[in-house]
C-alpha cells in the first residue's frame, strides 16, 4: 500500500500517512510526496522518528542541503554542526537559554512573517523541521500561501509587480526586531542579495510573491516607497484566509516550500517549556532572478 494524503486545507496544507520516513522510500512513494508538495506546499509527517541521518537523507532527495551556518558558531555556540539549524530554545550545553542570551536575540527574528535564506544568494527550495519536544503551550509555527495571495491581487497590481528586484539582507529582519549585533565575520559572509518579487514555480507553473522580512530595498524604487510596497504585501499575503496555523505534536516532521510560503513561530513561555526542534534546508540550485530570466549587475 502506498503513502495518503489528506488535505488538511483545501489546497496548501497537507498530512502525509503510511509511510516511515527514517526508510529508504519506494520510487512510487516518494514520486507521490513530491507530487503533494509541488501541489501543497506544506506537507505534514506526524508520527516519524527520524534521527539527524535520516531527517537529512530525507531531505536530500529535493535538493542540495545547506551546510553554512547564518551565526558564526565562534560568537553563538549551538547544539549541532553543519547542515542543521537548531529551532529550539536551549543553549549548546543543552539547557534552557538564559533571558539575554545571543541565540535567543537572534531568534526572536523567527517572531516574523519570513521565508528562510531568501537572504542568501542562492535562496532555499525548502525547509524540513522536525519536533523531539513541543511546548505545551503556544509555539506554534503559522504558514501563509504566497501563491493564493497571488492570485487574488488586482490585474493592475500583479502588473506593477512583474519584474521587481528586491535586496534581501538578514540584517533588515534582524534590525526590525531589535538584534544589530552582528560580528563583522558575519556581515562579511551575508551582503545583501537580490531576488525577484514575483515568481513561477517549476514544479506547479504556479506565480508567487516572494517577499519576507528579510526583504528591504526595491531596485529603482526610493527606500521609503520600497518598504511601504513590501509592508504592504506582507500584511496581504498574511491575512486569515492565506495562513495555516500548525499545532506541533512530538515527533512530527513538517515540510514547507521557502520559494512561495511564509512562515513564523508563535509566542510560548520559552524560559518556562522544552521547545526542542532541528531545521534542515535545502538549497535551490541558482538565484531567483536568475530562474526568472531578470538581468543582474555584476
Ligand atoms: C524555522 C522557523 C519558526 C518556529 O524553523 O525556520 O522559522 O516555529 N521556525 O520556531
Ligand atoms: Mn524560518
Amino acid at each position: 500500500m502506498g503513502i495518503t494524503v489528506c488535505p488538511v486545507t483545501p489546497d496548501f496544507a497537507a498530512e502525509v500517512g503510511d509511510v516511515d520516513l527514517s526508510k529508504p522510500l519506494s520510487v512510487a512513494d516518494l514520486a507521490a510526496i513530491r507530487e503533494a508538495f509541488w501541489k501543497y506546499a506544506v506537507l505534514v509527517f506526524p508520527q516519524q522518528h527520524l534521527d539527524q541521518e535520516q531527517q537529512l537523507a530525507f531531505a536530500a532527495h529535493f535538493g542540495p542541503i545547506e551546510n553554512e551556518r547564518t551565526l558564526d558558531p565562534k560568537a553563538t555556540p549551538s547544539r549541532f554542526s553543519g547542515a542543521f539549524s537548531d529551532i529550539s530554545n536551549l543553549s549548546a550545553d543543552g539547557k534552557i537559554w538564559g533571558e539575554s542570551s545571543r541565540q535567543r536575540m537572534y531568534k526572536a527574528g523567527n517572531r516574523l512573517w519570513h521565508t528562510d535564506s531568501s537572504f542568501k544568494r542562492l535562496p532555499s527550495i525548502c525547509s524540513l523541521l522536525y519536533a523531539e519536544t513541543v511546548a505545551p503551550i503556544g509555539g506554534h509555527t503559522e504558514f501563509a500561501d504566497q501563491r493564493a495571495a497571488y492570485d487574488a491581487l488586482p490585474a493592475a497590481t500583479k502588473k506593477k509587480l512583474q519584474g521587481l528586484v528586491v535586496e534581501h539582507w538578514i540584517a533588515t529582519s534582524r534590525r526590525r526586531n531589535g538584534f544589530y549585533e552582528f560580528t563583522e565575520e558575519e556581515q562579511k559572509r551575508l551582503p545583501p542579495v537580490p531576488q525577484v518579487l514575483v515568481r513561477t514555480i517549476p514544479q506547479s507553473g504556479r506565480k508567487s510573491l516572494f517577499v519576507a522580512s528579510h526583504a528591504g530595498r526595491i531596485w529603482g524604487m526610493p527606500d521609503a516607497e520600497g518598504r511601504a510596497l513590501i509592508d504592504e504585501l506582507i500584511a496581504h499575503v498574511t491575512q486569515r484566509q492565506f495562513v495555516y496555523t500548525h499545532r506541533w505534536r512530538p515527533h512530527e516532521l513538517v515540510m514547507w516550500d521557502n520559494r512561495c510560503t511564509m512562515h513564523r513561530g508563535t509566542e510560548f513561555d520559552d524560559l518556562r517549556w522544552v521547545r526542542d526542534m532541528r531545521r534542515v534546508t535545502v538549497s535551490d540550485v541558482a538565484n531567483s532572478c536568475e530562474q526568472e530570466g531578470v538581468p543582474l549587475p555584476a
